[in-house]
């Protein structure tokens, strides 16, 4: 029988309250189908740094390199500037264990409207790909002259060959096993930013050895436009780090909320466990009221399972969550229902288990 080592990060804020949800659904989805998980929790977070100075410990990437997966709810905590939390946790995860793929699926569930008049599930399907380790997030730069006149900051995007074209590869990768098979480039190539010519150039390159595939392109700005006129002719987005970080807010936000929105930060290669975590944040304004919808955790938990290879369970999981999603008494408030996240979490346990 598979045994799973998992290492569970809830951090900050709505993260504490959503994560327990989704490792009860995931244990449940594991017992009915033959696995089990082992979960180590860490304590990583804005209020641990205020205890101790660090956010993990020194070897903390380290450590998690001896677990298959990594669940984490959100970094970020008032009181603590956002900068020292997130490069003191976030990011050296997402970096030192190369997860250069931010795989965010978009999918108008069932049972959920859209803010978008007239559009049912069929039309809102699409996967978000995102760089994860280099691009606009780069640490080159910084503030200098500190609160003099001269006072400026810079920061440096980075694209190398070798992250553009594999960020490139695992979308064209993903879209051949999609029904539409279909690529689109988010870009800003009228060379005034002067990175996205080189972009387009390595995309152009790329889905050569795919010509099967088929290919659209569009600047950031009017895409983000299409993406709310237009989201019928989304399958799979390619971005940068900064690109596709926006689109991915934007494309929950046309299905329906942040709150159910997933992503899988991968290591393709699998020299690395991959990291799995909501596209929310802590949410401040809403924590500690126990009404978070647990949705994003639970399908995240899904996409983790389905990563190990258990794709029956994260089907379980998905359709759990689904089904719970057509009831008004149990979905949360930012879809219209009226579950705070308990009621919520129960009613898709429940599913599970039936
Ligand atoms: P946020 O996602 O935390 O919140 C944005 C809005 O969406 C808020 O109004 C919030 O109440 C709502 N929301 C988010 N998740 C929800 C859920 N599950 N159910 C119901 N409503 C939900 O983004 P923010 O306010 O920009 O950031 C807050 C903090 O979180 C910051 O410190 C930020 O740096 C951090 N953050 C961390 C991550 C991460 O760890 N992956 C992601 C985004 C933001
Ligand atoms: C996300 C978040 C992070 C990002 C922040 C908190 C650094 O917005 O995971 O989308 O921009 O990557
Ligand atoms: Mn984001």
């Amino acid at each position: 029988k598979a045994l799973y080592k998992i290492a569970s990060i809830p951090g900050d804020g709505i993260g504490t309250e959503v994560i327990p949800v989704g490792q009860r659904a995931a244990d449940a989805a594991a017992a009915k189908h033959g696995f089990s998980i082992e979960w180590t929790e860490f304590d990583w977070s804005c209020e641990r740094y205020a205890e101790t100075g660090r956010m993990m410990p020194e070897d903390g990437v380290e450590t998690m390199k001896a677990f298959d997966a990594i669940y984490l709810g959100a970094v970020g905590w008032p009181g603590v500037p956002d900068h020292v939390s997130l490069w003191g946790l976030l990011i050296p995860l997402r970096r030192e264990l190369d997860l250069y793929a931010n795989v965010r699926p978009v999918r108008l569930l069932k049972g959920v409207s859209s803010p978008l008049a007239g559009r049912g599930p069929e039309d809102i399907d699409f996967i978000v790909v995102r760089e994860n380790v280099e691009g606009e997030y780069s640490e080159i730069g910084g503030r200098i002259y500190s609160g003099t006149e001269q006072e400026m900051v810079s920061q440096q995007a980075v694209f190398t060959r070798r992250g553009t074209d594999r960020i490139m590869d695992y979308a064209f990768r993903l879209a051949q096993n999609r029904k539409r098979k279909h690529v689109t480039s988010a870009t800003k190539s009228n060379g005034i930013v002067h990175t996205m010519p080189f972009w387009d150039e390595r995309f152009a390159e790329v889905s050569k050895k795919y010509p099967e595939v088929e290919t659209a392109q569009f600047h950031i700005d009017i895409l983000t436009a299409h993406f709310v006129q237009h989201p019928d002719w989304f399958d799979v987005v390619v971005g940068s780090n900064l690109f596709g970080d926006i689109l991915s807010d934007l494309g929950p936000a046309v299905a329906g909320s942040i709150g159910i929105a997933p992503a899988a930060n991968i290591n393709p290669e699998g020299v690395y466990p991959s990291m799995f975590e909501p596209v929310h944040g802590s949410a401040p304004d809403i924590a500690g009221q126990g009404i978070a919808n647990p949705v994003a955790a639970v399908w995240t938990a899904a996409m983790m399972l389905d990563h190990l290879g258990e794709k029956d369970a994260a089907q379980t999981l998905e359709t759990a969550m689904e089904a719970v999603l057509s009831d008004p008494a149990s979905r949360t408030k930012d879809l219209g229902g009226t579950a705070n996240t308990k009621v919520c979490g129960a009613a898709i346990l429940k599913h599970i288990e039936r």
